[in-house]
């Protein structure tokens, strides 16, 4: 089932050739914090190119149930923000949807006000590990109820007199990291967040442009990030950048198919997103980076992607993985299509994701005709090369938007026609994909 309606069952079949520019919608982590940091600032903030999916929207309904004014005009969204220490005690529960950013995010940013909230989701985010989030949140002197497993639906007693904290991230995780640092605004004194592996830095630059003092270094213990409380945030003027987690599929989409030359316009490479884009030129891709360019501090570019029938299988580097985290279920779907195989080592986080992401490819790329071998934090595909892959299985997408796109881009280039249960999901971070895919020429249907 979709989280909101009746499942979509979807079908792919063998396309060609993708063609045209592909304008995919704004990135999704970026578009989350805008609302949230807007909310916590003193004004009015205004955002550009929001990712209007049910999980963005889903914490623009949060940031108003905190006391903030979230309101869209014309093409522009207005937060009026009550100031960090300001959220108000919502009425009823926050429903986060599938959101796992969403919901760990707003825990961190209410954990150090002294308000209670009780927060739920869909069926996979609650059964998604809150612990992660929690437990550091404790440390500020916030208190978790929750069901079994640290599970949602959870309610969260902010502190009071909040402590600032000192926390390493056992696992590499921006959500985590995100939601220390957003509790950390309204502690006094300093927070630090020691991260073995970069993950993301959205908040750090973001929190940083709103006019907290923050900081990272670099040490032999990892980064170490550092936030002084209690700041005044100063509201910003947004333009949030496509997202590369969406260009993602458009661009695996032309390299696998005949014919295919797509561009995907103002991407950004920041190289804490980026990682996909490399690991697919060492597979051979042909993936140009056309246009080079610095916008809003980071570096973009335009992508453009044509097909590429000699793809090779290789081992992704396991210090990448931060970098291509939400892209490995894509990827092994280009995978299936090189030659050899691709070995994907150090991506145990894969599996406590919307679905658990080995297993739901792996069961649809066997169902697909594809070997796929599989440990606790790896997996390897084994590749068939062009035009080699049956296909002609119905796969299941398990609540989550990235399986779902990923074996409908299957589907384009395998011998047989590839169905996906329910593709309501893709609504929570690429709402136009059905459209955008059908308008390169990929052949995309709905099924009654
Ligand atoms: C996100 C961080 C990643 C990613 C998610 C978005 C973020 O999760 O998978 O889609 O915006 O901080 P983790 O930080 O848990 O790896």
């Amino acid at each position: 089932m979709s989280s909101h309606g009746e499942p979509i069952p979807m079908i792919a079949r063998r396309s060609g050739p993708l063609t045209g520019v592909a304008e995919v919608p704004g990135d999704k982590s970026i578009s989350h914090r805008s609302l949230i940091l807007g909310a916590l600032a003193v004004g009015e903030t205004r955002v550009t190119g929001l990712l209007e999916g049910q999980d963005v929207l889903d914490t623009a309904k949060a940031m108003q149930a905190f006391g903030a004014e979230v309101e869209k005009r014309g093409d522009t969204w207005h937060v009026h923000g009550v100031g960090v220490g300001g959220f108000a005690e919502p009425e009823g529960v926050i429903d986060c949807g599938n959101s796992g950013t969403g919901v760990r995010l707003i825990m961190g940013a209410m954990a150090t006000t002294p308000v209670a909230a009780t927060f739920t989701g869909d069926a996979s985010l609650n059964k998604r590990p809150m612990a992660r989030v929690t437990d550091p949140l404790a440390l500020f002197g916030a208190r978790a109820y929750g069901r079994s497993g640290g599970r949602l639906p959870m309610t969260i007693l902010g502190a009071r007199n909040p402590l600032p904290v000192r926390y390493a991230t056992p696992v590499p995780s921006a959500q985590v990291k995100s939601a220390v640092l957003l509790a950390g605004l309204n502690a006094p004194g300093e927070t630090v967040v020691i991260e073995r592996e970069a993950t993301r830095d959205h908040s750090e630059r973001m929190l940083a442009g709103f006019g907290a003092e923050v900081s990272t270094e670099i040490t032999p213990e990892g980064r170490v990030i550092t936030l002084r409380g209690r700041p005044e945030l100063r509201p910003q003027t947004i333009a949030v950048p496509r997202d590369p987690s969406s260009a993602a599929f458009p661009v695996c989409a032309a390299l696998i198919t005949e014919g295919s030359d797509v561009l995907v316009p103002n991407i950004g490479l920041n190289p804490t997103r980026a990682g996909l884009f490399e690991t697919l030129r060492d597979m051979g891709a042909d993936l140009t980076y056309e246009n080079m360019r610095e916008e809003g501090g980071e570096p973009a570019a335009d992508l453009r992607a044509r097909f590429s029938p000699d793809l090779k299988g290789i081992e992704v580097p396991a210090e990448r993985a931060a970098s291509m985290i939400d892209e490995y279920p894509v990827l092994s779907v280009v995978a299936a299509f090189a030659s050899g195989k691709t070995h994907m080592p150090g991506v145990r986080e894969l599996r406590v994701k919307e679905s658990d992401r080995i297993d739901a490819m792996a069961v649809g790329l066997r169902a697909c005709g594809i070997t796929v071998d599989e440990g606790e934090d790896w997996w390897t595909v084994h590749g068939l090369g062009h035009g080699s892959v049956p296909g002609g299985a119905i796969t299941q997408s398990r609540l989550d938007h990235r399986i779902a796109m990923s074996f409908l881009v299957l589907g384009f280039a395998t011998q047989q026609p590839v169905r996906v249960d329910d593709g309501g999901p893709i609504a929570t971070s690429f709402p136009i994909f059905e459209p955008l895919m059908t308008s390169l020429g990929a052949d995309l249907a709905r099924e009654a």
